[in-house]
């Protein structure tokens, strides 16, 4: 596995594997990596002759300046985690390497980007498809593996390869859990032992949720989940909506979809973390 920094020496490493027909898939992360993080690395090794992991805390994504300082960086251990998993090359650019001018660039990002992160994070989706579109000029990947934790994002993201004319597969892969139903996140470290241990509820209640449908109303089942969470004290709800899985905009009624889904933001502490559930296999 080759640690690369320089846009430069990994455009010439991949023109060189690409002479010699090879795909390339390609996992973009912010580091401090987790098993999810490790799950989507492996299905990238097994699906494409090269996996490419890019490592960087992307600063025009943070709306919160705090959140950005405190963001967990380990890299030594990524590495590691890396190499065990198969990946052959890791880019781990500095903030100038990647912005040698401030960018300036808007996307037009359309109405799957103004709901539920677009709303409670502004700019956060300009940020990612800044680095993201950046990230995939340099490394012109086949296919390029995603969480679904990220569930906007990777709306936001297929919005913006079309926009850009772009031929990567966006690949979507389920969310990981630790065994207590917490989504696995990079924030979890920033948890206390107390707040780690009440962070679960969240997912408990998402998938408590599900039992309740369709016989609730989608209001209820809303009212339901933001009041078991927010009852914790540890915990506070930003948002809870259930929207179209395609649209991203809210439903009312379970006839207006055939395919619901829950997303979530919820402060744990100063931590924020996000989740999401299904309700589709409840209607069939
Ligand atoms: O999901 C993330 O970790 C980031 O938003 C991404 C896609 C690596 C862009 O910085």
């Amino acid at each position: 596995m080759k640690v690369i920094s320089s846009i430069c020496e990994l455009r010439n490493c991949l023109s060189e594997e690409r002479q010699n027909n090879k795909t390339i898939g390609f996992v973009p992360t912010m580091g401090a990596l987790h098993d999810g993080h490790i799950s989507l690395v492996k299905r990238c090794v097994e699906e494409n002759d090269i996996c490419v992991t890019s490592i960087f805390v992307n600063p025009t994504q943070f709306n919160n300046k705090q959140d950005l300082a405190t963001y967990p960086r380990t890299p030594e251990n990524d590495c590691a985690l890396l190499k065990t998993a198969g990946c052959d090359y890791v880019f781990a650019p500095t903030e100038k390497e990647m912005y040698p001018e401030p960018d300036t660039r808007i996307f037009h990002l359309g109405p799957v980007a103004e709901v539920m992160e677009g709303v409670h994070r502004p700019g956060h989706f300009n940020g990612v498809a800044q680095i993201v579109s950046k990230l995939f000029d340099i490394i012109e990947p086949d296919k390029a593996y995603f969480g679904e934790k990220d569930f906007q994002q990777i709306a936001v993201i297929r919005v913006m390869v079309k926009e850009l004319n772009l031929q990567t597969e966006i690949v979507s892969c389920p969310i990981l859990r630790e065994v207590n139903g917490l989504a696995m996140s990079s924030r979890n470290m920033r948890l206390t032992p107390e707040q780690h241990q009440k962070a679960p509820l969240i997912a408990h209640t998402l998938k408590e949720s599900t039992t309740f449908v369709p016989e609730k109303n989608v209001q209820e089942v809303i009212d339901y989940v933001v009041n078991t969470i927010n009852n914790e004290p540890v915990l506070q709800v930003e948002y809870f909506d259930i929207v179209d899985r395609n649209t991203l905009q809210s439903v009312k009624n379970w006839k207006e979809t055939t395919d619901p889904v829950g997303c979530i933001a919820v402060f744990c502490g100063e931590v924020r973390l996000i989740d999401n559930i299904t309700y589709k296999n409840k209607l069939s």
